[in-house]
């Protein structure tokens, strides 16, 4: 596969790929998990199968993907960041899967023409023009190809009852796509994106839900802050001293069971899909 600009693309990236951003990664990724699978399974992945998985990260979705295409299947991850390859490539060679991992991105890389399905998780989000890209994908692919994205809705995360530092932090990650002319709501806009590319998906969301017992989960709010803080401080959403990044993890704990046994919804996980016709 070719590979013409990684480099430029991987500037455009508002995570960036710290070695504690791509360690969020990998914790974000075990909190979804099985829906992930769950989406992967309902898209059409099966044993068999040969699969791409675009914008892989540290490699999670190919792990899960590797495992339902068993070893008659084959899965290729794809990303920019030579860090995050490296970290997925060691991780499969732990669990002895035979995945490949190339640099490259969805708007430039040459798709192998024996591919079955695209997969790709949290990526979208990142693009200026969601449906210019799947359209540019959808075009590379060969007829009969599955198309599958999964998307967060950020706006979606709330408390019962309402925790307002929760909700503060949430907004303020929401707040750095929608200042970056990214979409804060990619599950939502999966649809119009796949229509633009002129296919019919199928869609489901699914939603994580806990209580105020779930450490790992604010962990996760911390680290996506964390990984954001630089961009909230460029756009002017906070500044470090505002966010106090370093108390955040406890602050919110303490704000959760501080609270009247909140339940806790974590984004919406969207999963489309469709045939390439
Ligand atoms: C939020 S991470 C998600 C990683 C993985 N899909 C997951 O769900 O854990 C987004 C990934 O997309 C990659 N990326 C950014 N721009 C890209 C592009 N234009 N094409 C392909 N990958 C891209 C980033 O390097 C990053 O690893």
């Amino acid at each position: 596969m070719s590979t013409p600009q990684p480099q430029a693309q991987d500037q455009a990236y508002i995570l960036g790929h710290s070695e504690r951003e791509l360690v969020r990664l990998e914790r974000q990724a075990a909190l979804f998990a099985d829906l992930t699978r769950d989406i992967l399974e309902r898209a059409g992945l099966e044993r068999g199968m040969r699969v791409l998985d675009v914008g892989c990260g540290v490699g999670d979705v190919s792990l899960i993907a590797a495992d339902i295409v068993g070893p008659d299947g084959a899965v290729i991850g794809l990303d920019p960041s030579q860090a995050a390859l490296s970290v997925a490539r060691a991780r499969a060679q732990a669990k002895s899967l035979d995945i490949s991992f190339v640099p490259g991105t969805l708007e430039a890389t040459d798709i192998p023409a024996d591919i079955d399905a695209v997969t790709g998780r949290f990526l979208l989000l990142h693009m200026a023009d969601p449906g210019a890209a799947l359209a540019g994908l959808a075009k590379r692919l060969k007829p009969g190809t599955l198309v599958n994205f999964i998307e967060f809705d950020i706006s979606t995360s709330y408390a019962l009852p309402a925790l307002p530092l929760l909700h503060e932090c949430i907004e303020r990650i929401g707040e750095v796509y929608r200042r970056s002319g990214r979409t804060a709501d990619m599950g939502a806009s999966l649809y119009p994106a796949y229509r633009a590319a002129g296919l019919a998906p199928e869609m489901i969301g699914l939603t994580r839900i806990s209580n105020d017992q779930d450490v790992d989960g604010f962990e996760f709010i911390v680290e996506s802050t964390r990984s954001l803080m630089p961009a909230m401080e460029a756009l002017g959403i906070a500044g470090a001293a505002e966010i106090g990044i370093e108390t955040l993890h406890e602050r919110l704990i303490d704000e959760a069971q501080a609270s009247d046994d909140p339940c806790i919804f974590y984004p919406r996980l969207v999963g489309a899909w469709a045939r390439v016709s």
